[in-house]
């Protein structure tokens, strides 16, 4: 540990701190100095696709200020949503997650759609209406300016025969459905976000499911989970506080 920085390390200091800014990835591997700058240890990672990971990991945000331009081709979205429904790991295998792809003009359907849903709750009278003009409409309409909305759904039909075969877990598989779906959704923002988009995470079930299934034709099975809006970040992600690590985290025999 170098809490105690020597004028040698001092000496070190700004140059180390410049190149931090230059090459992130490099300075992580100029251990202890970067113990010192950083404060805290700094493994040594045998791949260095690790430590972008890590990075990604700490990188990605939730944006809310987005346009609706890609800085990437419509096929690198598409690849990278077909991976995420692929390779993301399911409870015995069961592959449960369905996913929709929507861009440009499918993609603001959807925030046509939640913002035709809230109106119908404004004239019923279960949202104020000065709520929603000064609040959630203009939110939706900042959904609507994106690029793009991934729909998450779970189909926990397709559980029937494994519920029915592995009993002892029949009422843990929908829970396991849900959590791989949340992963899919980790991967998904973090690949767009590592590709120069914004996302921020959605939930308007069951409000928009019926006219989202009717809009996609999608199938009855197919219950909806979250959308993730993505676009060009106009501005940065607010700030944001993090719990003490000790509190939340524990290791034993290291
Ligand atoms: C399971 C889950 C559900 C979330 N639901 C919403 C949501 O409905 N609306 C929203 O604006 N953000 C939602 N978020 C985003 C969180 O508020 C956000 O991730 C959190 O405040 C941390 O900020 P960060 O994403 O910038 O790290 C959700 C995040 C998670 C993980």
């Amino acid at each position: 540990m170098y809490k105690n920085p020597s004028p040698v390390h001092l000496l070190f200091l700004l140059p180390a701190i410049a190149l931090y800014h230059f090459t992130p990835q490099l300075i992580i591997h100029l251990s202890p100095l970067n113990t010192f700058i950083m404060g805290s240890t700094q493994p040594e990672f045998k791949n260095t696709a690790t430590s972008t990971l890590l990075e990604l990991v700490k990188g990605r945000r939730t944006y809310y200020d987005l346009k609706g331009e890609s800085p990437v081709s419509d096929d690198v979205i598409d690849r990278i949503v077909q991976d995420s429904v692929l390779h993301v790991p399911s409870s015995f295998n069961t592959q449960t997650s369905r996913v929709v792809l929507l861009l440009k003009e499918e993609h603001k359907k959807v925030w046509d759609i939640a913002i035709n849903a809230l109106e119908g709750l404004v004239a019923a009278g279960h949202v104020p209406k000065e709520q929603f003009e000064t609040s959630t409409k203009p939110k939706l309409n900042s959904f609507r300016a994106a690029y793009g909305t991934v729909l998450f759904f779970v189909d926990f039909e397709s559980l029937a025969p494994m519920k029915e075969k592995f009993a002892i877990y029949a009422d843990k598989f929908d829970p396991f459905a849900q959590e791989s779906n949340a992963m899919s959704q980790y991967l998904v923002w973090i690949a767009l976000q590592s590709e120069g988009f914004g996302a921020n995470l959605q939930h308007y079930s069951p409000l928009i499911d019926e006219q989202i299934a009717k809009t996609w034709n999608i199938p009855a099975s197919w219950k909806l989970d979250a959308q993730l809006v993505f676009g060009t970040p106009n501005s940065g992600p607010g700030e944001k506080a993090f719990a003490p690590i000790e509190d939340r985290y524990k290791v034993f025999g290291k």
